[in-house]
């Protein structure tokens, strides 16, 4: 059983990064700007954004971190989505989700300019990404790829079961597995809250991707023998004798289901930090389109 190790690879490619603004500094270029906006204060999205903006600082990125308060209305938020389009400073820039319930998030990604959609959540950039054209890919199926690709995993012809069809991870993951190429190629089977028999479906899969945030779903006997296993939960579990008061829990029952693994991903360490490090990539890629 091999551990894809995600805190390594993603450190690995913030190297590459960093070597790259490095670059960009030695020859008087302008560094990527990533900025994000937050609405309201809701703990687990200051965290996540909090470690992009870190992720910025640790390559070399300027970032610009918008606080908006969780009363802010939907005109509000659009405005200043539109001034990020508009600043040419800025080459990227994402709005953390999810958004309070009077703001209509459809409506917001439309806003953003697909030109500086780092998180690939405009309609253009998904639609792009399912014809195959060059695009930015969501940075948690990006990372995935990326995590696949640095260990070599065999993709081709494998049976690929896809647990979840969030907009965020499950819907573009099944569509990427699929295309042409490496990684990719694979059978998909795309299951969700209302599939029958799931354990059926999981037992036929050579690699399984969850992210539904249902902690330990994923069992031992849902799996086979020498099955390549993606971990995308990030659920907090309330646990009293943690610092924290909550331990972040996966959807899958690690102790049990490694025993059969041939690749697994840990929980935290695994496909969490990945995501970060393709954010970074995909602002790189914005900044140079930009030139
Ligand atoms: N909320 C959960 N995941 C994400 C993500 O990848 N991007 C944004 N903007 N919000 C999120």
């Amino acid at each position: 059983m091999i551990i894809l190790d995600g805190k390594k690879v993603s450190n690995d490619i913030k190297n590459e990064i960093a070597a790259e603004v490095e670059k960009m500094k030695a020859n008087g270029e302008k560094v990527p700007h990533l900025a994000a906006i937050i609405v309201g204060d809701d703990g687990a999205s200051l965290t996540y954004v909090g470690s992009k903006v870190k992720a910025c600082e640790r390559v070399g990125f300027e970032s610009t971190l918008v606080k908006m308060a969780h009363t802010t209305s939907e005109l509000e938020l659009l405005k200043k989505i539109k001034e990020l389009n508009e600043d040419d400073n800025i080459d990227g820039f994402i709005v953390q989700l999810p958004l309070p319930p009077q703001i209509d998030t459809q409506k917001v990604l439309l806003t953003v300019d697909p030109s500086k959609d780092v998180d690939g959540f405009h309609p253009e950039n998904f639609g792009k990404m399912a014809l195959d054209m060059s695009t930015f890919i969501p940075a948690t199926p990006f990372g995935i790829l990326e995590l696949l690709q640095r260990y070599e995993v065999d993709t081709k012809g494998k049976h690929t079961v896809v647990i979840g069809r969030s907009h965020i991870v499950g819907r573009p993951m099944s569509i990427l597995m699929s295309r042409k190429g490496w990684p990719g190629n694979s059978t998909v089977t795309l299951t969700h809250s209302n599939t029958k028999n799931i354990a059926q479906i999981t037992t036929q899969a050579d690699i399984i991707i969850s992210a539904l945030g249902v902690p330990n779903f994923l069992k031992a006997e849902m799996v086979k023998d020498d099955a390549v296993i993606i971990d995308v939960g990030i659920t907090r579990v309330e646990d009293e004798s943690h610092p924290k008061g909550y331990v972040i829990t996966g959807d899958v029952d690690f102790e049990n289901v490694s025993k059969k693994a041939s690749f697994i991903t840990p929980v935290p360490g695994g496909v969490g930090p990945m995501t970060i490090a393709m954010l970074l990539k995909n602002t790189l890629l914005a900044r140079e389109q930009r030139k």
